[in-house]
């Protein structure tokens, strides 16, 4: 039975609230984020007939995390997005709860949308469809149905399908809860897409000894990257340390081989994907010269997000930029992908005591830093980061009291590669080795500045805006 259709609810909030937020000198000008409301994970991300397609999960009538679209971009260079035909409402009984987080494929020529549907019961309950939708003639999507309902042994708690195709057979893994509450990535397979055969566990806790590897995990996408295979996910309930996992929901990868038929995956550690403040729910696909790209939420579901001051033009949370990764000498390299650099306008070079280094206008910029000894950078008075030979430390005012919060990248740093937009930051640091990707609220216009008497060698450029058309 489908639902009674919110459509002119939802064209009432655009009308109202693509204005508001234009005027918010926080509202980013060249990072992906909501026309209004709140967008969390990137969903769908895939490269079809030409461009490159990206979904996210959307709240257009609120900011908050009810009544989940999925909201449709596209772009031929990763940079340029244009807006498309809202994919999926949740407008059906199996998805009355939210269309969920999942992923794209194209099946027959068609382009083909997986994802969760979520369904809450009124005894607090809850179940999840694994749902399929097909692209018609409009650009819109047509809802297929479910095709995989709740496999036994988990709680409702399982979502977010990934699904790819390798040797004429789909495989998808999913996210999931065990009745034990522990979290799990699960394999399926599929001749059609119609059909799912359970494979087993291939990851979290209790599998391939990990322990305490937390009570649900999140997105996972599985690939092969540079003759290994990364699993990446975002494990709930992970202890946090002095120095990582301190996020209330962290992302990871791990790295090994995998042997499909056995669903089997044989991995070591997890390390954390992202040091900074807000990152979660990534996405990858290959581009179309076979690029493994990341795009991730710069967001994270815990008590300071509605605390962010965007909620007041009635928008939250942006995307993160697109990441090339590469895995060398057992680790993860994120860099910015190369697109980005026609973003660039006009090169500046500097050489000198960083304290004497010139002022940018936090905004729309990005630098590259060679440091030589302790650093300070300020952004506006409202993060700082500090380079040492310990490595990295972030700190930004905790949104609900004087708190400073401190995030932390333990290394040796070479370099570091700074993109600023107008209430973000991602740090790159020693060409992809680490990335800290965090949002601030700054009051416009405003410096960032560099402090402490270490010799640094900088180039930066200002960035050309580039909204959504
Ligand atoms: C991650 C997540 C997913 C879910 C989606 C709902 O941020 O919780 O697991 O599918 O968000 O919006």
């Amino acid at each position: 039975m489908t639902l009674p259709s919110r459509w002119p609810a939802v064209l009432q909030a655009v009308m109202k609230g693509q204005p508001r937020a234009r005027q918010d000198s926080h509202y980013p000008q060249w990072h992906p984020a909501p026309v209004t409301g709140l967008m969390n994970d990137p969903n769908g991300f895939i490269w079809y007939a030409g461009r490159y397609h990206l979904f996210y999960q959307w709240n257009p009538l609120d900011c908050d995390h009810q009544y989940k679209c999925w909201g449709h971009w596209s772009s031929a260079d990763l940079v340029h997005w244009q807006h498309e035909p809202m994919a999926l409402m949740p407008d059906e009984e199996y998805d009355r709860n939210g269309c969920y987080s999942g992923s794209a494929v194209v099946n027959k020529g068609e382009l083909t949308l997986c994802y969760t549907g979520n369904v809450k019961f009124d005894d607090g309950g809850r179940t999840a469809w694994q749902c399929l939708a097909v692209q018609n003639a409009a650009g819109g999507f047509d809802k297929l149905g479910p095709v995989l309902p709740l496999p036994s042994g988990y709680t409702g708690h399982v979502r977010d399908p990934k699904v790819w195709q390798q040797n004429g057979i789909w495989y998808m893994v999913l996210g999931a809860q065990d009745q034990q509450q522990r979290g799990k990535v699960l394999l399926f397979k599929s001749t059609d897409l119609q059909c799912w055969h359970a494979c087993g566990e291939i990851a979290g806790h209790g599998v391939n000894g990990l322990q305490d590897a937390g009570y649900m995990w999140e997105c996972p996408d599985l690939f092969e990257l540079d003759g290994t295979h990364v699993l990446i996910c975002c494990p709930q309930g992970l202890a946090r340390e002095p120095h990582r996992y301190l996020n209330h929901y962290p992302c990871a990868w791990m790295s090994g081989d995998v042997a499909l038929e056995s669903a089997t995956f044989n991995h070591g550690p997890l390390h954390e994907l992202d040091a900074g403040f807000e990152f979660y729910a990534p996405q990858t696909t290959l581009s179309a010269d076979g690029r493994r790209i990341l795009i991730g939420w710069m967001g994270v579901p815990d008590g300071e997000e509605m605390l962010q001051p965007t909620r007041e033009y009635g928008w939250i949370h942006q995307m993160t930029c697109p990441r090339e990764l590469q895995f060398r000498e057992g680790k993860l390299y994120q860099q910015p992908i190369r697109e980005l650099t026609a973003l660039r306008e006009e090169e500046h070079q500097w050489q000198g005591h960083a304290s004497d280094a010139p002022c940018m206008e936090a905004g729309r910029v990005e630098f590259i830093l060679m440091p030589d000894g302790p650093l300070e950078v300020n952004f506006a008075d409202t993060l700082w980061l500090s380079v040492d030979e310990q490595g990295i430390r972030l700190q930004r005012q905790s949104l609900k009291n004087d708190e400073m919060l401190v995030r932390y990248w333990l290394g040796n740093v070479t370099s570091l590669r700074v993109l600023c937009d107008c209430s973000s930051v991602e740090i790159f640091i020693n060409d992809g080795e680490g990335v800290m990707s965090s949002r601030y609220f700054p009051q416009h216009p405003a410096q960032i500045r560099f402090e402490g008497a270490s010799v640094i060698t900088l180039r930066y450029w200002s960035l050309r805006a580039c909204m959504i058309e």
